[in-house]
């Protein structure tokens, strides 16, 4: 099986190369387990990985331009098989990209905000398990940014003006948390809610298959507009 993998050194390389290499191919063999056994048998490639099952999104990269997890995305025998960075996101090294802006703008989203500590009360009551419903599956985004890589929002935009399907995802998620008392409609009003344009790419592309991207917007779009926060023409 032939595969090329993007290589880049911003220390000693002008601009990413692309290397071709062959690889012993078996049965529903997956991307990472393919650039396993190039950088154990023949040259080592940069590239990340933990738990090998769509957990941790540390595999996050492109295969023939297809934004993907390496873990669960197989290679073909006689295809194409174009490995490289996860578009979207600065090269680091090879396949390796700097999500800092990403996880630091999530990061500051997913810091509950409350004008007072919780009482013991607010910590003892039950769970509602309408709320559970809701936020449970957003705890399951690993954060890999391949939908934000994926998103044509963010493609056309940037993720500067459009926070794209994992910031808003981390909005929802506060929006949906009955302890937070952060005005989580107007930051997602401030982050893009209203340019997204609900083409579902989010949804094909997350193998966090609990997430359902559009039920979120849904609910965020309609809060929007219930306060007038909507975006003029
Ligand atoms: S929503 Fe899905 S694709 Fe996007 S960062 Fe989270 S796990 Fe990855
Ligand atoms: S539905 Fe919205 S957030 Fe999801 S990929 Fe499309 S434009 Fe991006
Ligand atoms: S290795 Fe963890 S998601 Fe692929």
């Amino acid at each position: 099986m032939k595969i090329s993998v993007q290589k880049y050194d911003p220390s000693v390389d002008e601009a990413p190369y692309v290397k071709e290499f062959e690889v012993e191919y078996r049965q529903n063999m997956t991307l990472l387990e393919a650039l396993v056994a190039i950088n154990d048998e023949q040259e080592p490639i940069v590239f990340d990985y933990s738990c090998r099952g769509r957990t941790c999104g540390r595999c996050a990269m492109a295969l023939n331009g297809q934004p993907c997890l390496a873990c669960v995305t197989l290679v073909s025998e006689n295809g194409a098989n174009e490995v490289t960075a996860l578009p979207g996101f600065p090269i680091v090294r090879d396949l390796i990209v700097d999500k800092s802006m990403m996880n630091d703008r999530i990061a500051n989203i997913m810091a509950r905000q409350r004008a007072f500590p919780l009482t013991l009360d607010e910590i003892n009551a039950p769970v509602d398990p309408v709320i559970y419903n809701k936020m449970d599956p957003l705890e399951h985004c690993a954060r890999c940014g391949v939908c934000v890589s994926a998103c044509p929002t963010v493609q056309l935009m940037g993720q500067k003006e459009y926070i794209g399907p994992a910031g808003m995802l981390a909005i929802g998620l506060r929006y949906y948390d009955p302890y937070d008392q952060g005005d989580r409609v107007v930051e997602a009003v401030q982050n893009g809610l209203w340019n997204c344009i609900q083409c579902s790419t989010c949804d094909e592309v997350c193998k966090a298959l609990e997430i359902d991207h559009q039920v979120i917007w849904k609910d965020l779009r309609a809060a929007a507009e219930a306060r007038g926060l909507v975006k003029k023409a």
